[in-house]
Parts: structure tokens; sequence; C-alpha cells
């Protein structure tokens, strides 16, 4: 039986990028929308439920992407809520790729500096999609995380949002010059750049300065990179006696992650891989 995946996107085009890793994964067939509403969801869902039998349903699946990181979330809450048993599919939510590529940094965070719990992590920019699930998942592993935001609003709102979806305790701080990155850097152990593509967010100097750091991460690949010194394909490379990983060296793993959830996606009918569960799957894969 084909394998077939409903790719319910947010945003106007469904994204090709995502289209694409799955067939790669192993989408037979991909059924797509783009500006999907929460309206539209229970209709789209029940196409996938009341066509196949319960055994069978294992070969459909639904994939939620898109712009939008908390219109993805709700996406999401409205296609589990369609769902009753026996008759679901399994789905993943991965707005702009933010849970997969969170995860793998984590990861890969995780991989450097061994457990993370009492660790103090800076997130800068942690207020987009990939920084919020990062933060989150730092936090749950017990790190003292404070992401940075240019706009103190925008901070608190990421701040707040990020500890109740994660029942997490992250702070959230200023940072809109270079002269208080010290400040905001003191004492850190890890660093994780999810800032936008093509802006350098910390100088060489100011991370080299951080005599605690053991591992830093950034997750842009478009120079001028985010911190300044590591390079994109580093993959666990020390650098000036910090453990660094660059947008591919992070990105490489991400690509493998993204498709082995879609292989799972198809191996049972009742997943809801999101930030934790994918983040499970990681971990499994890197034991490997
Ligand atoms: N390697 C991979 O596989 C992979 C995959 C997906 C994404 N990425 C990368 O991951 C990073 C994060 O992605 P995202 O979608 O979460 O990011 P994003 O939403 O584009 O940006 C994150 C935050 O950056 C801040 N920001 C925007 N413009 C800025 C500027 N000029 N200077 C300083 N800060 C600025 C904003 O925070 P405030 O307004 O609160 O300051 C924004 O919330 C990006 O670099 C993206 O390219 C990598």
């Amino acid at each position: 039986m084909r394998n077939l995946l409903l790719q319910l996107d947010s945003s106007r085009h469904p994204s090709v990028f995502d289209q694409v890793v799955a067939y790669d994964g192993g989408a037979d067939e991909i059924m797509s929308y783009g500006g999907v509403t929460p309206e539209d969801v229970r209709d789209l869902v029940h196409g996938c439920m009341f066509t196949r039998g319960a055994k069978d349903l294992k070969h459909t699946a639904i994939w939620i992407g898109g712009n939008n990181m908390s219109q993805g979330e709700q996406l999401l809450a409205m296609a589990v809520d369609a769902m009753f048993a026996p008759l679901t599919v399994s789905v993943m939510l991965d707005s702009n790729g933010s849970n997969t590529t969170a995860v793998a940094a984590v990861v890969k965070i995780e991989q450097a500096v061994g457990n993370v719990a009492g660790k103090k992590a800076v997130v800068l920019a942690g207020t987009g999609p990939v920084g919020q699930r990062a933060a989150g998942l730092l936090a749950m592993g017990g790190a003292k995380v404070t992401i940075t935001s240019r706009k103190p609003e925008q901070g608190e709102k990421a701040r707040q949002f990020i500890n109740a979806r994660f029942n997490a305790q992250v702070e959230s701080t200023t940072l809109a010059s270079p002269e208080h990155q010290a400040q905001v850097l003191d004492g850190a152990e890890i660093l994780l750049n999810s800032g936008p593509a093509g802006v350098q967010m910390v100088s060489k100097a100011a991370w080299n300065a951080v005599k605690t750091l053991k591992v830093a991460v950034d997750l842009n690949a478009v120079p001028p990179l985010g911190l300044e010194g590591i390079e994109v394909d580093d993959a666990g490379v020390a650098r000036d006696g910090v453990i660094a990983y660059g947008a591919f060296g992070v990105g490489n793993f991400k690509t493998k992650l993204h498709k082995r959830c879609i292989a799972r996606l198809f191996e049972r009918n009742d997943l809801v891989l999101d930030a934790e569960s994918i983040a499970d799957i990681a971990r499994e894969m890197h034991k490997k």
C-alpha cells in the first residue's frame, strides 16, 4: 500500500523543501494544501481517517508546516482533536523546520557537554521558532536558559510562551548592542545562536572572553555567520578550547532526523511528533 502524506501548510505555498525531504524519507505521494487555517483542518483530516481501514492507516500520515510556528501549533491541536481511536493517523509538526533544527542543535550540545542540567545556556535571538524550541528543550534538560531579544516586550512574550509550552523557567534579556554581550554571556557554558540568516550576533572576541564556555553552536549559514570564528562546516571541532558547531554541522544531522521522522510516521498510526518526541528519535539515532 502506498504511503500518503497530507501536507498542511499555513503558508500560501506549501513548502517545497518539506516535500522533497518527505519523498526522500519514504512518502510515495504527497497531498499538499497551502494557506491552511484551523477551521480547514477537521475536514481535511477526516479525509485521511475514513478512507482506509484501521489496519492500513499507518500508510497515511499528516505533516504540518509553514512559516508561522503558532499557527502550526494550532493546526496540530486541531488535527489531534479531529481524530479518535482507532481511526487515527500519525502527525508531525515542524513549522519552518523549527523542531528538527532545534532538536538537532540540542542533541549536538548534549553530545558536547553531556548532561546540560545546571549549566547556563544563552540562546541568542531565542524569540524565533527555532530558538524557542531549543530553549524549551534545554530547559527541560535542566539547563539554566536565557534567551535574548533586541526588544524587551518580544523577549518577555517568547519567555512566557516557552515556559508555558515546556513547563520551564527560561529567562529573557535584552541584547540590543554589542556592549551588553559580556554581561549576557558571563558564566555561560552553552551558547546557541538562533538569530536570522546573514546577521553576526557575537564577535569572536566576545565569545572567546567567556572562559566558562564549553560549546558554541551557530545555526546561521549565510555570511556573515552568526558567531564570528565558527565555520559553517564545523561539526564538533575545538576552536579556542570551545566545541564548535556551524549551521551545516548541525544541518546534516537535521536532514537525517527529518527523514527518519517521516519514515517513523509510516510505521504506526498513532504518533504525534512534536519537539519532545522528535528529540527522543534524535537521541536514539545518536546512540546507534
Ligand atoms: N541549519 C539548519 O538546518 C537550519 C534550519 C532552519 C533554520 N536555520 C537557521 O536557524 C536560525 C533561526 O531560524 P528562525 O526561523 O527561528 O529565525 P528567525 O525567526 O528568522 O529569527 C530569529 C530572531 O532573530 C531576531 N532578529 C531578526 N532580525 C535581526 C537582526 N537584524 N539582528 C539581530 N536579531 C534579529 C528576531 O528576534 P527579536 O526581534 O526578538 O530580536 C527573531 O525573532 C536562522 O539563522 C535560520 O537560517 C537553520
